[in-house]
């Protein structure tokens, strides 16, 4: 019997997506079914989701929720991969114009606690004897981040679940936390809600919850398996991750090679291969001409899609910005969050017309141009679980030039000397987190760029040589669901 795994997740392309979490939701789930795993999504019905999904049918309704009584579980499949998904129809919930979090100005739902408690339950129901789906039960249930953070704790505590629990964590920054009047509306036990429970600091705290009450615990990069249990990546929580320490597994993610492939990527004016790699000149040259840059195959072209949020680090990037465009550099950059750094860039690109692009928003296609058509990716994160963006540029001959974090330090392999010589250089690693680090970093990336191509060249065919798929990563998960359902 294949094993059944329900993998609940608030974001999955191509069907709804803020970040990486939604790649990682869409591709893992595909990679394990290639496995053998009998796999199902478990996600809120938001309007593009229930837009998007083929042969939607209700299967069941749900009781007994938090808040909202009831709701109808939809069964529908994606696409391109015949995923399947579960979907909770709760129109008063989730469909709503705005984004899975927040609305269109970016404020918090004020009823997330309620919209990712239901979540969680139920999760928790379909795992328990009493689910109304009584031909599909779960031996496994794999919760991500704290929107499913709940879900633990009620099979622990109220749906007594024969199941086990796993929950991976993508950023320890988001945490779920809510005052305690949470705790009757949210059905859980009050006895739950101490140091050994989901209490933090007097407050609700979905993550901790997950952390605590999962059979067991995933991070999304081995050293940030590491990181996690230290004060300055934590987040608070670093006393209980120490104490499930050995526990935790770190698992490097792959990404959707379907979907992120410079050979087949429908995004690109011509597509290029590690081989023939003469197309990504083309594609640069039609970057430039879409984002207003000056047409110029020699002006070096750094590129960042990113979230603007202090993570990313990319306000370390500002103060030295200027030198790098007069040093006959361009920058184009695809992004949005904090305004200040909005604002920041985008004052850059006023004063340097044809040599910053600045586009604040969320664009899927640009997203893959920046990727291709650039020289170097920059992220220069201070803290990255994972990071996806790395990998994607390692995939489309774009070097990326990153921080020694997370797992940034475990994909990018520094372009020194040892490194080049035994050719598995990819990128540039910074040697310290701040401006000076990563303009020296730069500095050093565009010496190589300039004047000496065929080492950069090596450096491009290392990266773009890399197995970067979920082959690997989604079969330590399935080892883990094994040793679980023992
Ligand atoms: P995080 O999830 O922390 O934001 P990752 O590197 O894991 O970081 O994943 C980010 C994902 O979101 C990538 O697929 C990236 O291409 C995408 N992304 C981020 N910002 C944008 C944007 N403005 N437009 C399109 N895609 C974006
Ligand atoms: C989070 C992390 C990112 C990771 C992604 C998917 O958004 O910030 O580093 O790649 O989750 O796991």
């Amino acid at each position: 019997m294949p094993l059944k795994v329900l993998f609940v997740s608030s974001e999955v392309f191509p069907l709804i997506k803020t970040g990486g979490l939604a790649d990682v939701s869409g591709s893992l789930p595909t990679a394990l079914q290639g496995l053998g795993v009998d796999i199902r999504i478990l996600m809120p019905g938001y309007s593009p989701v229930l837009n998007q999904l083929k042969d939607l049918q209700p299967i069941a309704s749900v009781h007994h929720l938090p808040h909202i009584g009831h709701a109808e579980l939809l069964l529908g499949t994606i696409q391109d991969t015949q995923v399947k998904v579960i979907v909770i129809k709760a129109v008063s919930l989730y469909e709503r114009d705005g984004g899975p979090y927040s609305d269109a100005h970016g404020h918090e739902w004020q009823d997330n606690p309620i919209r990712f408690g239901v979540l969680s339950k139920v999760a928790s129901i379909l795992a328990s004897d009493h689910s109304p789906i009584a031909d599909w039960q779960p031996d496994i249930v794999h919760c991500n981040d704290w929107q499913t953070g709940l879900t633990p704790a009620y099979m622990r505590l109220t749906e007594h679940s024969k199941a086990k629990s796993i929950i991976s964590l993508h950023n320890m920054a988001f945490q779920g936390c809510y005052p305690p009047r949470w705790v009757t509306t949210l059905g859980l036990p009050s006895t739950g809600f101490s140091i050994e429970g989901f209490e933090y600091h007097g407050q609700v705290s979905f993550l901790k919850a997950g952390i605590f009450y999962a059979d067991a615990i995933s991070t999304v990069s081995p050293r940030y398996a590491k990181e996690i249990q230290t004060t300055a990546f934590g987040f608070g929580l670093e006393g209980l991750l120490t104490k499930r320490g050995d526990e935790i597994k770190g698992i490097l993610n792959g990404i959707e090679t379907d979907e992120w492939n410079p050979e087949t990527d429908p995004a690109l004016v011509e597509n290029y291969s590690s081989a023939e790699i003469a197309g990504k000149a083309q594609v640069k040259k039609a970057l430039q001409a879409k984002l207003g840059l000056h047409i110029d195959a020699n002006a070096p072209l750094l590129g960042v899609v990113s979230r603007l949020t202090h993570q990313k680090g990319l306000d370390m990037l500002l103060p030295h910005l200027q030198k790098l465009i007069d040093s006959g550099c361009q920058f184009a950059l695809l992004g949005g969050g904090d305004s200040d750094l909005e604002d920041s860039f985008q004052k850059l690109a006023a004063h340097n017309p044809g040599r910053i692009s600045v586009t604040i928003g969320y664009n899927e296609p640009l997203s893959h141009q920046i990727m291709a058509g650039c020289d170097m990716f920059i992220m220069p994160s201070r803290f990255e679980p994972c990071g996806l963006n790395q990998l994607y540029g390692l995939a489309y001959g774009t070097p990326p030039i990153v921080n020694a974090t997370g797992g940034l330090a475990d994909s990018v392999i520094d372009s020194n000397a040892a490194h080049i010589k035994n050719k598995t250089a990819n990128g540039f690693v910074m040697v310290e987190a701040s401006a000076d680090g990563l303009i020296a970093c730069i500095w050093r990336a565009l010496e190589m760029f300039q004047h000496d191509q065929k080492t950069w060249r090596q450096i491009q065919k290392n990266g773009m040589a890399q197995d970067l798929s979920w082959g690997k990563s989604a079969q330590e998960y399935l080892v883990m669901y094994q040793n679980l359902s023992q």
